[in-house]
C-alpha cells in the first residue's frame, strides 16, 4: 500500500466553523497563536499574571539542566489562596463553587466562602496531625466535595497529596502510599456506586496491613454513608470532628512556585506505577489558562461539568486547580451515568442548566449504544462548548455528540494531553477553530508539538510516526517521584531533548494532528503502520456495531494480522455472515489491508478504570495465551466472559 493510500485511512471530510455567537465573544481569538509564536516566555509570563502571587515572579523558564525545567521560579504563591480566597476577597463570595449531586439523590450547593471555610478548617486538622509542609498526605476518597477540600487543605500548607481512585484494591492503595511516603490517609467509610453502598474504609484498614506502609500515622475518615466502620484507637479520626472547633480562618503561607503540589501514579500496563510529579506555579498557571482558552469559560454565567474521576490527572486539573482558580460554577457528580436511570446525565444538565460539558468518548459511546432517544428526552440547550478527553474520539461517536448532545451548535474540543503533561497541550479552541471529527488538531497557544519518524526526523504530512513535544511547558511533570533516571529514559531518551509521548500520530495537509492512538497499540500488518483507532472507528461506522477493540497478533505471513473484537447493537445475532461483512466493511472504508483477519463478537471490552481498552489482555486472549496482570481493569470478570464466548482462537470466522 502507497503512503498515500495510508493517508487517506483518516480522511474525514466534514468541517465544523464554530457558530456565530461563540466566535464574537470568545475569551480567545485566532490572533493568540501569533502572539504566543513570536515569544512563547513572554505569553506564559503574561499567563502566569492571571493567579495572585505573593511575590511576583521575575523569572520565566529555567532550562539550564534539561530535562528538568522550573518555571516561575523565583515566584511565591499559595495555590489554595488563588483557587478559592481570593475569589471570596473579590466579593464573590457568595457564588456557587460546587453544585454537587449524589448519585442517590442528595444535593448540596457550596459557595466560594463555604469552600474558603471548609479548607481553612481542614488546614488547622492536618496541621494538628503534624503535617508539615512537604509530607505527603494520600486521598482515597468516592467523588464527593471532600475531596476538593482535602486536595485544597494539603496544598495550602505545602503538603504534597497522591490522590488514589477510590475504586483501587488495597494492593494498588498500599504500593502508592509506600512509594509516596504518606504519613496520613484520608479516606471515607463508602459512596454511593450504581445504587450500591461501597465500602473503601475496610480497603484502608487492610492496605495498611500490608509492607512498606508503616509511615502511616493517622486516619481520616469523611462519613459519607453511614455504613458502619471500625475505627482503630489513636490511629483513626473521624473528618467532621478532627475538623469541628477548627478556626474558620487560615493565613495561607506562600511557596516558591516550584514546590511540589501534588504526586499521581499514572496506571501504566507494566512495571511499578510512576509517581508523577507536578509543582505548583507553572502547573496553576496552564491549567487555569488551558480551561479559560479550550472552554470559553465565562465565570460569571457558565455552569461548567467534568464528568472525570478527581483520581484522575483531568479531576485534578479540570474540576479542581483549574475551575476553581478561575472562580468557576461547577457540578460535581458522585455517580455513574445509568443511576437510577440512563437519563442521569441529561437530567443533571437539565436540572443545573450546565454549559460546559467535559467527558470521555468511552462515555460517548456508550450512550451511543443506549440510544439517542435517551438524550432527546432532556432539555440539553443550556449547552455551550462539549469537551472530549482521554483517547482518540472516532469520528461516528464525535458525530453523534455534536447532533444528539450539542444540537449542532455546540463546538467539541478534543483535548490531548497525558497525566505527565499536566494540562491540555493540543486542542482546537472553540471561538476559532474549524473543527475536523476525530482530530485534536492544533497545538495550544505556546506549546509546541509535532510528528516524527523513527530517526527523530519530521514525518512528512500524512504518515504516521510519534508525538513529540518541542519545547518544556509550564505544567509539565518535573520528574517521576524518587526516579529521576526513569523520568529521563521513558521521557527524554528517545527523541534527544524533545518530549516522546509515547502516543502515534500523523499530521494532515493543513497541519493537523490526528491522534492514533499509544505507540503499542499501532499495527504493523505487512509492513504497514495501521493504528487500532483507525480500524476501530471504521468497524463502529458499521450500523450494527456499538463498540470494537482491535488488536495486532503474531501471524507468519503478515507480521501482525488485525483481530477484532466487536460488541453488537443490541438484537442482532453474534453468528451468520455479519462477521464476514463486517470485513468487508473495513477492507472498503479503509482498504483491503486494514481488512481484520477475524471478527469475534463478545458482550464486554476490557477496560481500565479510567475507560481506556486493554488491548494487550485482548492480545493474550488471540494468541491464546495465559492472561497477565487483570489487576487494573474495572471488572476482572470481564475477560472470563469474553474468554469463555469465543471460538477456538485458530478458528478464521
Ligand atoms: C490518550 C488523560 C487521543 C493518549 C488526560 C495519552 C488521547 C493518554 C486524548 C494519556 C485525545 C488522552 N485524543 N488520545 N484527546 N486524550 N489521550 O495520562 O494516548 O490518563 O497519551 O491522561 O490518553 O492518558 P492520561
Amino acid at each position: 500500500m502507497s503512503n498515500e493510500n495510508v493517508a487517506n485511512l483518516l480522511k474525514e471530510e466534514r468541517r465544523f466553523a464554530p457558530n456565530a455567537e461563540i466566535a464574537d465573544g470568545a475569551n480567545v481569538t485566532a490572533h493568540t497563536y501569533a502572539q504566543a509564536n513570536a515569544d512563547e516566555l513572554r505569553f506564559w509570563k503574561n499567563q502566569a499574571s492571571r493567579l495572585t502571587w505573593s511575590r511576583e515572579p521575575i523569572q520565566t523558564l529555567d532550562w539550564s539542566s534539561p530535562p528538568f525545567a522550573k518555571w516561575f521560579a523565583d515566584g511565591e504563591l499559595n495555590v489554595a489562596y488563588n483557587c478559592v480566597d481570593r475569589h471570596v476577597e473579590a466579593g464573590l463570595g457568595d457564588r456557587v463553587a460546587i453544585h454537587f449531586e449524589g448519585e442517590p439523590g442528595d444535593s448540596r450547593a457550596i459557595t466560594y466562602a463555604e469552600l474558603q471555610r471548609d479548607v481553612a478548617q481542614a488546614a488547622h486538622a492536618l496541621t494538628a496531625l503534624g503535617v508539615h509542609a512537604g509530607d505527603r498526605v494520600a486521598i482515597y476518597l468516592p467523588m464527593i466535595p471532600e475531596a476538593a477540600v482535602a486536595m485544597l487543605a494539603c496544598a495550602r500548607i505545602g503538603a504534597p497529596h497522591s490522590v488514589v481512585f477510590g475504586g483501587f484494591s488495597a494492593d494498588a492503595l498500599a504500593a502508592r502510599i509506600a512509594d509516596a511516603g504518606a504519613q496520613v490517609v484520608i479516606t471515607a467509610d463508602g459512596g454511593y456506586r450504581r445504587g450500591k453502598q461501597l465500602a473503601l474504609k475496610p480497603t484502608v484498614d487492610q492496605a495498611l496491613t500490608l509492607d512498606g506502609v508503616g509511615h502511616v500515622r493517622h486516619v481520616l475518615v469523611v462519613r459519607r454513608t453511614g455504613q458502619d466502620v471500625a475505627m482503630k484507637d489513636g490511629r483513626d479520626e473521624w473528618w467532621h470532628e478532627a475538623l469541628a472547633g477548627q478556626p474558620e480562618d487560615h493565613t495561607p503561607v506562600a511557596f516558591g512556585a516550584e514546590h511540589p503540589l501534588f504526586i499521581l501514579y499514572t496506571s501504566g500496563t507494566t512495571g511499578k506505577p510512576k509517581g508523577i510529579l507536578h509543582t505548583s506555579g507553572g502547573y496553576l498557571t496552564q491549567a487555569a489558562y488551558t480551561h479559560h482558552a479550550v472552554f470559553d469559560l465565562k465565570p460569571e454565567t457558565d455552569v461548567y461539568w467534568c464528568t472525570a474521576d478527581v483520581g484522575w490527572i483531568t479531576g485534578h486539573s479540570y474540576i479542581v486547580y483549574g475551575p476553581l482558580a478561575n472562580g468557576a460554577t461547577q457540578v460535581m457528580y458522585e455517580g455513574t451515568p445509568d443511576a437510577p436511570h440512563r437519563g442521569r446525565f441529561w437530567e443533571i444538565i437539565a436540572k443545573y442548566g450546565v454549559s460546559l460539558l467535559y467527558t470521555a468518548p468511552t462515555a460517548i459511546r456508550t450512550f451511543m449504544k443506549w440510544g439517542e432517544h435517551i438524550p432527546a428526552d432532556y432539555d440539553l440547550t443550556s449547552l455551550r462548548v462539549l469537551g472530549s478527553v482521554g483517547e482518540p474520539i472516532n469520528p461516528e461517536a464525535w458525530i453523534w455528540y455534536w447532533e444528539h448532545i450539542g444540537g449542532g451548535r455546540c463546538p467539541i474540543v478534543d483535548t490531548w494531553w497525558q497525566t505527565e503533561t499536566g494540562a491540555m497541550m493540543i486542542s482546537p479552541l472553540p471561538g476559532v477553530t474549524v473543527t475536523k471529527p476525530g482530530a485534536a488538531q492544533t497545538p495550544l497557544p505556546g506549546i509546541s508539538a509535532t510528528v516524527v519518524d523513527d530517526g527523530g526526523n519530521e514525518a512528512p504530512d500524512g504518515v504516521g510516526g510519534y508525538l513529540v513535544l518541542e519545547r518544556p511547558w509550564p505544567a509539565m511533570l518535573r520528574t517521576i517521584w524518587g526516579d529521576d533516571q526513569r523520568y529521563i529514559d521513558t521521557y527524554w531518551k528517545r527523541f534527544g531533548n524533545r518530549y516522546f509521548a509515547g502516543d502515534g500520530a500523523k499530521k494532515d495537509e493543513d497541519g493537523d494532528i490526528w491522534l492514533m492512538g499509544r505507540v503499542d497499540d499501532v499495527m504493523l500488518v505487512s509492513g504497514h503502520n495501521i493504528s487500532t483507532a483507525e480500524v476501530e472507528s471504521a468497524l463502529v461506522s458499521h450500523p450494527q456495531v456499538a463498540e470494537a477493540a482491535v488488536v495486532g497478533v503474531a501471524d507468519a505471513t503478515t507480521g501482525q494480522a488485525i483481530v477484532a473484537f466487536v460488541i453488537m447493537r443490541g438484537g442482532v445475532p453474534e453468528d451468520g455472515p455479519l462477521a464476514g461483512e463486517l470485513r468487508a466493511h473495513v477492507a472498503r472504508t479503509l482498504g483491503p489491508i486494514a481488512k481484520p483477519q477475524r471478527v469475534l463478537c463478545v458482550p464486554e471490552l476490557p477496560k481500565t478504570r479510567s475507560g481506556k481498552i486493554m488491548r494487550r489482555l485482548l492480545r493474550d486472549v488471540a494468541e491464546n495465551r495465559e492472561l497477565g496482570d487483570v489487576t487494573t481493569l474495572t471488572d476482572p470478570a470481564v475477560m472470563h466472559l469474553i474468554k469463555d464466548g469465543l471460538p477456538t482462537a485458530n478458528n478464521k470466522s
